[in-house]
This record gives C-alpha cells, structure tokens and sequence, in this order.
C-alpha cells in the first residue's frame, strides 16, 4: 500500500517537471575585424602594432563588456599578436583557429575569440580555401595566397542553444578563387546548419544558426558576394537588420591616411552574413560599422569592425529533478 502511493505521488510529480519548461534570452553580438598585421615596414600614416594594441584592446573591451556570449572574428593576426590580443583580453576569454600556411603556428590566423565560461566549443574545424580544403596550407585556384575559414561550432552552456561562427579572408587577388570560396562557404554552411547539438535533443527541424564574418575583399557588385547572397544562401545582416537598426558607417576599409581618407581609398568589403534568418526564433537586432580613429587620430586599423547583435528566444525544458 505504501509502495503504491509512493509511486503514484512520484508520477504526479514527474507530470508536472515534464510540462516546464523555461523562456531563455541568448544575446550574441558577433564581430569582424580586420586588425591589420602587425608588419616592420609600415606606410608613412601607419601607427606601429605596439601603439595600435592598447587602442584595439580598449575597443574590444568596450564593444564586448558584460556582453559575455560576444564572438570576435579577426583577420591578419599573426603568431605575435594573436598572443598580445590573448594576453590583452585575459583569462575570461579563449580563442580557436590555425595559421593559415601550415595549419599550426605559421601565417595569418582568423581567429574566433569567445567566453569559455558563457559557451562550449563542441568543434573547431579550419577549411582552406581550395579545391583541397582539408590540406592545411593549399592555395586555391588563382590565389595569391593560402586563404582559410574557421569554423567555431558552440552551445551555449545556459541554454543549450547550438551556434555556428565561421571567420574568413578571402584572397586579394584571384576573382575565381574569391567565386569558388563563396561556394565553398555556402557548401559549409549547409552542413554546419544540418549540424545538431546532441545533448539538446534538437531535430533537423531545428536547424543551428549559423553566421559568417570576414574580410572578402570584394564590394557587393562582386560576383562572388551574389554567390554569397544567391536565393537560399546567405543574407548580408546589413540587408535584413531594417534601417533604424543600422548604425555608422557604410565603409569598412578606410586605408592609413594622414588626414581624413579621401572617398577614392574607403571600400565595403567586411561583411557579416546570417545563413538562415528565419531559424531558431532568431532576431536581428542591429548591425554597424564602427570608428577606427577617434579624437587623438591613432588609427586602430586600416579596417572598421563590423558589429552585430542577435537575440534567440530559447524554451527550454527544465532539468527533471530528483528529489522525491
Ligand atoms: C580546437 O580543435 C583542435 C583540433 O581538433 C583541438 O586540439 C583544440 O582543443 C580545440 N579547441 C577548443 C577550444 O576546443
């Protein structure tokens, strides 16, 4: 008799845990930003890297305080500074990604900085940008150089939400290798969106919501920036934002200049793309286009950072208790 009502208790209570279920807000703000190397030879307007950092650290820290599910994509870091950056933020941050020519320590890195204490890495993966994408240091079609894209696959450790950040450069030179790469990146896309977390219990219908930051090196009349923006591919989160939530600039590239850049030098080259706009409860919240050069005329790059922020309702069902 005992026994019985026992277990009829216990399964009242498990009805109820298995109807809760909580309402979470995930508020990722994703960036991109070219930093610009850090090079012995720098033009006449160029601020050396040791006078850059201090600004460049200020900047992140401003953009990303309490802001701890912040993403950071950067381009042409090399070994040096990527260390300083790391050392710069500190402790609370961690970051993945390879050097570019042989996938370990040499070249230029993309690399993607995040709060270990706000999301888990389930994944890092680095592409190359050639036919031969898992060969770390191929150059792609007419490149001039290895280029990469860093794949970082997250779950945010509050509410489980899955979420993909991939960070690339696109050659300066090779138009079709500029072409092939964006049919590589929307190849990426597709499978990191068909991705699932397991431990979410997410179907297929729950697609993980992926972004790609980077410096492409092409303008929007670009051919391979349409591949990009081709039906069913990415969208430019500049293009779906809405305009009361565009803030800035419109140019990402200004060069050095010694006075203001003269409009013939600025570019929009740096772009954020969303892959499927339309999962997950996904809101687009604001993109910009922020300064490199304030008062004191130090320019923090030759590049602007590009800034979005993005907000996913999550339900979450609540964590079945065992304290009967
Ligand atoms: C990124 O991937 C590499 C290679 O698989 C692995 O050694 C490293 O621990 C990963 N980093 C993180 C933060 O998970």
């Amino acid at each position: 008799m005992k026994t019985a009502a026992l277990f009829s208790t216990a399964a009242a209570l498990m009805a109820t845990v298995a109807a809760c279920t909580t309402q979470l807000s995930v508020n990722p703000r994703l960036i991109s930003y070219n930093i610009r190397l850090a090079t012995n030879n720098p033009g006449a307007a160029e601020p050396r890297w040791r006078d850059r950092l201090p600004a460049l650290l200020s900047q992140l820290n401003y953009e990303t305080a309490a802001r701890p599910e912040s993403l950071v994509c950067m381009q042409e870091v090399v070994p040096t500074q990527l260390a300083d950056v790391a050392a710069g933020l500190g402790r609370d941050w961690n970051h993945v990604g390879v050097g570019r020519d042989d996938g370990k320590n040499c070249g230029e890195f993309s690399p993607i900085f995040y709060r270990p204490d706000t999301w888990d890495m389930l994944a890092n993966t680095t592409y190359w940008l050639s036919p031969t994408p898992d060969v770390p240091g191929s150059r792609g079609w007419d490149a001039a150089l290895p280029r990469i894209v860093t794949v970082a696959h997250l779950r945010h450790i509050k509410s489980g939400l899955p979420f993909v950040y991939m960070c690339t450069h696109f050659d300066h030179v090779g138009q079709v290798a500029r072409v092939e790469s964006a049919r590589l990146l929307v190849r990426l896309a597709r499978k990191y969106a068909r991705s699932t977390s397991s431990s979410t219990g997410a179907s297929e219908a729950d697609a993980t919501p992926v972004f790609l930051g980077g410096d492409l090196n092409i303008r929007p009349d670009n051919p391979a920036y349409l591949e990009m923006i081709a039906p069913g591919h990415y969208h430019d989160v500049r293009h779906v934002v809405g305009e009361s939530r565009i803030h800035g600039h419109f140019y990402t590239f200004t060069g050095f200049h010694a006075g203001n850049p003269p409009q013939s030098s600025l570019s929009r080259i740096d772009h954020i793309f969303v892959w499927r706009k339309e999962a997950r409860n996904m809101d687009l919240l604001t993109y910009g286009v922020v300064e490199n050069r304030f008062d004191d005329g130090l320019w923090i790059s030759d590049h602007r950072a590009v800034v979005v922020d993005v907000n996913f309702q999550v339900t979450k069902e609540c964590e079945p208790r065992a304290e009967l």
